[in-house]
């Protein structure tokens, strides 16, 4: 499903964005807060992982491309993912660093998380960051999320926040179901 926001149109991310997202996760600045650089064959790798997300789900991650020049500029959604041992919804977003400041990050992750919210039907999104990953930090600020609890993610120290349809959700995350674990 293709979702849009006031400057930017979103199709599903998959294999036809390589060359356009390949030089993107090779560049330091944005390897920096992604755990580093992503060769070529990776970048292949997790988007093939994401148009099957796209079909199992009808949802994940969306290629964002500015509207009045058609340029991509942002790649990130939500996503089914495992971290900190539960089984989540994340919002993710990674903007092309010449276009970073801009707002798109923000833009980007308020129409995920409406359509999250919205046409999905879902009652939990988080997102998490490494810790010093300050800008991601204040977009995540700006998207209403609370601090939930420190998690080791792919063996590094991230900051796990959360959020429901009407803001943070009360209480912190929900309870394993009787009997798991
Ligand atoms: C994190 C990222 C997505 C932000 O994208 P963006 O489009 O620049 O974000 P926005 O413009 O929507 O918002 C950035 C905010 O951070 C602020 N900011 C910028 N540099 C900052 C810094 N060094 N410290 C604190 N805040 C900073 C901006 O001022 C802005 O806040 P404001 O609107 O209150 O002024 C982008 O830097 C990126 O792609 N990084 C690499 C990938 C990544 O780390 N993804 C997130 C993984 S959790």
């Amino acid at each position: 499903m293709s979702i849009r926001s006031a400057r930017l149109d979103a199709v599903p991310l998959g294999p036809a964005h390589l060359d356009a997202l390949a030089p993107v996760m090779a560049d330091p600045r944005v390897g920096a807060t992604m755990g580093g650089v992503h060769p070529r064959e990776r970048v292949a790798a997790m988007l093939a992982a994401n148009a099957a997300h796209q079909a199992a789900h009808g949802f994940g991650y969306w290629a964002w491309h500015e509207r009045a020049t058609g340029a991509l500029v942002a790649r990130g959604g939500l996503r089914h993912v495992v971290v900190g041992g539960r089984a989540e919804v994340e919002v993710g977003w990674l903007v092309v660093p010449e276009r970073w400041g801009e707002g798109f990050a923000t833009e980007l992750g308020a129409a995920a998380l409406a359509h999250g919210f919205g046409a999905v039907g879902l009652q939990r999104i988080v997102v998490y960051t490494l810790p010093g990953n300050a800008r991601s930090r204040r977009v995540v600020e700006k998207l209403g999320f609370a601090y939930e609890r420190d998690v080791v993610h792919a063996g590094l120290a991230h900051v796990l926040f959360a959020r429901g349809p009407d803001g943070p959700p009360a209480g912190g995350p929900p309870r394993p179901p009787a009997g798991a674990g």
